[in-house]
């Protein structure tokens, strides 16, 4: 019988959008608790700076790639099994937003709104799967967005790119699972990342108005989901595959 690999001690994973926001709280917070992290970005300043400021030596390797690009991709996860050839996780936080209606959003921005959220996360996985299923398993966590499971207006390209990631998803745990790989979807609500910081840093009053609608009266910190991404690829919740979990104060809600 073939079971899910429950991780005993450290473990490897691969974290990307890991120089801001949620990626890199995942990476800090498995870093923190003695596990080892590949973190890729596009954005290699930002990359360094997480780097310097995460001051975890060896455990930490940084990897800059565009994850719209099917070969930078290949690229980079041969470069990160290279210095974590245990790579046992990933975690997909990369992701960038597009505004725009449906009759607003340009071919360019829908097919960039896939790309970048979507795309992404398909050619990463694609890469890492085999390694995963070599080892006997692994943990795959997507991060997508409650915009995908509850419109908001001006996410058309946006929405259906993360509705893309929960699909995706849970076709991997499907397809997966009998090689011991679990994979879920978690959908932030609104989490205090430079994605909302600024816009709340400037207006105040949209933080106030969104936190007084979110049952739990406030916007999330990014470690508050990294506290799931966590247990998802290093604890032992190894029998939780093809589910979507919003974290989100409970806005899903209302
Ligand atoms: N913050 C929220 O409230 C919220 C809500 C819903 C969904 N999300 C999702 O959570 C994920 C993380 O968002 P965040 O708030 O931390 O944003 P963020 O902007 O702080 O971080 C996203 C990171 O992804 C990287 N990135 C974007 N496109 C890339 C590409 N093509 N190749 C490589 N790296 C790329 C960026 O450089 C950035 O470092 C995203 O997928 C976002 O859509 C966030």
């Amino acid at each position: 019988m073939i079971s899910s690999r429950v991780p005993s001690g450290p473990v490897s994973v691969l974290v990307t959008g890991a120089a801001s926001g949620i990626g890199l709280a995942c990476a800090r917070r498995l870093l923190t608790a003695g596990h080892r992290v590949a973190l890729v970005d596009r954005d290699a300043d930002r990359l360094t700076a997480a780097l310097v400021e995460l001051a975890a030596g060896d455990a930490a390797s940084r990897h800059v790639a565009d994850l719209t690009d099917p070969a930078s991709v290949a690229t980079t996860v041969a470069d990160a099994l290279a210095v974590h050839p245990g790579l046992s996780a990933v975690v997909n936080a990369a992701g960038a937003i597009r505004a725009g209606t449906a009759a607003s959003t340009s071919d360019a921005d829908w097919r960039w709104n896939l790309d970048t959220n979507a795309s992404s996360a398909f050619y990463v996985c694609r890469a890492v799967l085999p390694g995963l299923v070599a080892a006997g398993g692994g943990a795959i966590v997507n991060i997508a967005s409650l915009t995908a499971l509850r419109p908001i207006p001006d996410r058309a390209g946006y929405a259906a790119a993360k509705g893309a990631v929960i699909a995706f998803t849970r076709q991997l745990a499907l397809e997966y699972g009998p090689h011991g790989v679990t994979a879920n979807t978690i959908c932030p609500g609104a989490i205090r990342t430079p994605l909302l910081a600024a816009r709340f840093d400037r207006e105040p009053e949209v933080e106030r108005d969104l936190a007084g609608r979110i049952p739990l009266r406030r916007t999330g910190e990014p470690d508050e989901l990294a506290a799931l991404v966590e247990l998802l690829v290093a604890g032992d919740c190894r029998y939780l595959t093809g589910q979507t979990i919003s974290v989100d104060g409970g806005l899903s809600l209302v």
